[in-house]
């Protein structure tokens, strides 16, 4: 075989062995990219490059060296106020647009994909916090700010930076936003409190919606065409009409560049035109999605405990709680869980979130007068009597409870 055809072969192991056993999906990275940081890792472990199998018999055998590779491709380098002129643009024009043009009933609401660390989120959370300062302003702020590495998300909530920091923030700032520590600098509590860190796969849970300001920088740098294309059109969904879409220096909207009219293609920003159809979806809702409940900032949540209490509840969910979705004024689905997959099931064709395109037709009477009952009463509607057929003949009854939910001030 030639080398570079068991070169490839053998990474796609290595991907294999990490999807396996570890809660990281690699299939949509670059494989350039995770070849060289393969093998730089095995540099460490002093095997040459060319032994990959002996590095794939390791990996299945110690965890650890699992995670820390796992963690290794991740590359969560970052710091604050990165790009200092997108910064200023943001602080200078998009922000305050965004407040100007918003209303004191609703917030404002931001999510930070990819946030590693925290320096990002903490840095758009320091330019919203002037921004609204000085128009004293009503409107609220929420920030949820995500990343797959749990880590470096319990970093975040810690706030805690190196005094390495201060080269990267204008001494007012630093002042202002952040208390000087024994052991560095830790970001100010009014600014921490604005922030809600989570950890979240994007390429695999749900995303967050009606969001206006989605800034995801330097991630999908790391992933291949289709990775790129699906993260694009899930933040296009995640968008409300006008939002704002953010990227970092060398990323596009790519593809979808039609639902995106740029503001600064310098600075990589662009806003959401058009509405989501079901059709522009290049991504489906995971029913076995992890319940990543979003924390408050909080020092002594370990990202190890939360990742316990996870795994705990999804299982006690898959056992005993009945299948539920989540949906919209609009019915998309946004999330589900339990064992949804016996009763709604991904159309053939373009992934749809539509909870009709997903149900079967026999429940339809009944699930649309429930919804809609329960959106003009505001209570819990019942719907029993239901009946689907399983294809084999065999008919299971179904009741359909329908409820309202408010989630982070909004209606669902
Ligand atoms: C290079 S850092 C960028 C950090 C920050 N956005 C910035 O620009 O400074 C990339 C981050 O993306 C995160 N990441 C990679 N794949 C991800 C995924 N599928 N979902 C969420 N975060 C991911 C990594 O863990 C890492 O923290």
């Amino acid at each position: 075989m030639p080398e570079t055809v068991k070169t490839k072969a053998t990474l796609q192991n290595v991907i294999e062995v990490l999807r396996s056993n570890t809660s990281h999906d690699f299939t949509s990275y670059k494989p350039g990219t995770l070849q060289r940081r393969v093998e730089r890792r095995m540099g460490m472990k002093g095997f040459p490059a060319t032994d990959m199998d002996r590095y794939v018999a390791l990996i299945e055998a110690d965890s650890g060296e699992r995670d820390d590779l796992a963690k290794d491709l991740l590359i969560n380098v970052t710091s604050f106020f990165r790009d200092r002129a997108v910064f200023e643009t943001l602080r200078n024009t998009v922000i305050p647009d965004l407040v100007n043009g918003h209303t004191s009933e609703k917030p404002i609401r931001v999510w930070i994909a990819g946030c590693s660390s925290g320096e990002e989120a903490y840095s758009i959370a320091i330019l919203f916090h002037e921004v609204l300062d000085g128009s004293n302003s009503a409107i609220k702020l929420q920030i949820f700010a995500s990343d797959v590495d749990e880590d470096a998300v319990a970093t975040a909530r810690e706030g805690l930076y190196p005094s390495t920091i201060a080269s990267d923030i204008d001494p007012v700032r630093l002042a202002r936003f952040f208390i000087k520590e024994e052991h560095g600098y830790r970001v100010a509590g009014d600014v921490r409190s604005m922030i809600v860190f989570t950890v979240q796969d994007v390429l695999a849970d749900p995303p967050f919606s009606r969001i206006d300001l989605v800034s995801c920088r330097n991630l999908l740098i790391y992933l291949d065409a289709n990775g790129q294309a699906k993260a694009i059109s899930l933040f296009h969904f995640a968008l409300r009409e006008g939002g704002i879409l953010l990227l970092g220096g060398s990323e596009t909207a790519g593809k979808m560049e039609g639902h995106f009219a740029p503001i600064s293609k310098s600075a990589r920003i662009y806003r959401h035109v058009g509405r989501s159809r079901p059709g522009d979806m290049m991504f489906s809702l995971n029913a076995s999605a992890a319940v990543h409940a979003p924390q408050k900032s909080n020092a002594k949540a370990t990202a190890a405990s939360l990742s316990l209490a996870d795994t705990c509840k999804r299982k006690m969910l898959e056992i005993y709680a009945p299948a539920g979705a989540l949906v919209n004024e609009k019915n998309e689905c946004l999330y589900t869980m339990g064992r949804i997959g016996s009763y709604l099931e991904i159309a053939p064709g373009y992934p749809s979130a539509d909870l009709f395109a997903m149900t079967p037709k026999a429940l339809h009477t009944k699930l649309r007068s429930a919804i809609q009952r329960c959106a003009q009463q505001k209570i819990m509607i019942m719907a029993r009597g239901g009946e689907i057929d399983n294809g084999q003949g065999i008919i299971r009854r179904v009741s359909i409870r329908v409820e309202p939910i408010e989630h982070e001030g909004q209606s669902l």
